[in-house]
C-alpha cells in the first residue's frame, strides 16, 4: 500500500478530524509529504476537507453518484480470497490481457487482476481491435486450473455469467439502476441490454486466451471489456453496441461494479472448478440467455442456416432445433462456440 492509499485508508475509518501531525507521525512521513499526497487525492475527486488546526477529513462519499476509479477504490469495495488477489491498476495500458500473459511469466499467481481505464491496443476477438476509450472497465484475471484442455472454454461461460450477475446486481442500488435487470447474456459470452426501441444492445465483451505445456494447460487468462459510462460510440458498431451509462441514463460507479464482477466470478468459478463441470451454473446461464427460444441464424463456414435456439448443453454448446427449409428439419444441433457466430434473425439478438 503506498502512502496515498495509507492516508485514504485512515480517513476512511477516522470519526472525526485527522491532523497532518497524526498522519505524519503514523506513517513515519514529513508533514509535506501528508499534504502532497493529500492534494494528489483531491485531484482524483476525493472530497477532503481541510480545516486549520483540526486537520483533514474525508466528506461523505455516495459511492453510487461518484465515479472514482483506481485500485483503492476497488479493493476498498472487494470482498473476496483469491480472485483479485493481486490487483494491478493503471490509468493506461495496451492491453491488460497482455499485462496478464506477462505477469503469469514472471510467476503471478492465480487470482491476479489488471484493471485499467483506458487501453491502446485492446483485442477483440477473432483478431478484432477493442476500441478502449476512457469511462469503461478493462480487466484480465489469470487463471491456472488443474482442469482437462476441453473444458477450458466453459470458464469463458463462467465469467460472462458473472459479469452478468454483477451487471443485474445494480438494480439493488436504486430506482436509477432498475433498468440492470433486464441485462442478458447472448450466447457465448456477450453481454446485452435492451434499448428505449427494445434492441438489444452489446455493453459487454469476454476474450478467453490459454497457453498449454503439452497436453496441460499452463495459464488462462480472460480479459472483460464493459462499457460503462462511455457515451459517443464509432459509426459501425452503433446500431449493436451501448453502454450502461446510456441505457440507464446514470453513471455508474466503475470501482463498485468491478469489485462486484470478482466477487460474482470467484464464487461461480469455485462452484465450476469443484463440479468441473458446468452443471452447477447451468440453470442460472439458461435462464439469462436471451437467445432462448428465439429465432438464430448460424453463421457456420460451412453454409449458414437457422433454427430456434433452445438452450445450452453440459459444455455450454447452444443446442438449436432446424427449422423448415433446412436439409435435417427438427434436428437439434449442438453448436459450439469455437466454429461459428449467432446472430439473430432480424438483428443482432
Ligand atoms: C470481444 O471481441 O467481444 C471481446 C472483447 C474483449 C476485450 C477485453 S478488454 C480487457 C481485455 N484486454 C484486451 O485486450 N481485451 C480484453
Amino acid at each position: 500500500m503506498n502512502t496515498k492509499e495509507s492516508i485514504l485508508r485512515r480517513l476512511r475509518a477516522a470519526e472525526d478530524y485527522l491532523s497532518g501531525q497524526q498522519i505524519s507521525r503514523e506513517l513515519g512521513i514529513s508533514r509535506a509529504a501528508v499534504w502532497k499526497s493529500i492534494g494528489k487525492l483531491k485531484e482524483e475527486g476525493y472530497p477532503i476537507e481541510a480545516v486549520t488546526n483540526k486537520g483533514y477529513r474525508l466528506l461523505s462519499m455516495d459511492t453510487e453518484d461518484t465515479d472514482l476509479f483506481n485500485g483503492a477504490e476497488i479493493t476498498a469495495h472487494m470482498h473476496t480470497s483469491w480472485a483479485g488477489h493481486p490487483l494491478y491498476f493503471a490509468a493506461q495500458t495496451g492491453s491488460t490481457n497482455e499485462d496478464i500473459l506477462r505477469l503469469s511469466g514472471e510467476g503471478s499467481p492465480q487470482g491476479t487482476v489488471a484493471v485499467t481505464a483506458v487501453q491502446t491496443a485492446g483485442k477483440g476477438r477473432r483478431g478484432r481491435t477493442w476500441i478502449s476509450p476512457d469511462g469503461n472497465i478493462y480487466m484480465s484475471i489469470l487463471l491456472k486450473p488443474h482442469l482437462p484442455a476441453p473444458k477450458a472454454p466453459m470458464l469463458t461461460l463462467v465469467m460472462a455469467l458473472s459479469v452478468l450477475e454483477a451487471v443485474r446486481g445494480l438494480s439493488s442500488l436504486g430506482d436509477s439502476y432498475a433498468a440492470a435487470s433486464s441485462a442478458a447474456i447472448k450466447w457465448p459470452n456477450d453481454i446485452v441490454m435492451p434499448g428505449p426501441d427494445g434492441q438489444y444492445r452489446k455493453i459487454c465483451g469476454i476474450l478467453t486466451e490459454m497457453r498449454m505445456e503439452e497436453t496441460e494447460i499452463r495459464d488462462i487468462v480472460i480479459g472483460i471489456g464493459i462499457n460503462v459510462n462511455q457515451t459517443e460510440f464509432p459509426e459501425e458498431i452503433r446500431e449493436t453496441a451501448s453502454s450502461l451509462r446510456c441505457l440507464l441514463g446514470r453513471t455508474v460507479n466503475r470501482s463498485l461494479l468491478t469489485a462486484r464482477v470478482w466477487e460474482r466470478f470467484e464464487d461461480n468459478c469455485n462452484r465450476f472448478l469443484e463440479a468441473e463441470s458446468f452443471t452447477p451454473l447451468k440453470e442460472r446461464y439458461e435462464d439469462a440467455l436471451v437467445n432462448r427460444g428465439r429465432e438464430v441464424r448460424v453463421l457456420d463456414p460451412r453454409g449458414p442456416y437457422t433454427g430456434t435456439a433452445l438452450g445450452i448443453n453440459e459444455d455450454g454448446a447452444l443446442l438449436v432445433r432446424l427449422h423448415g427449409g433446412e436439409a435435417e428439419e427438427g434436428t437439434v444441433r449442438a453448436i459450439d462456440s469455437g466454429e461459428v457466430s449467432v446472430r439473430g434473425t432480424g438483428g443482432y439478438v
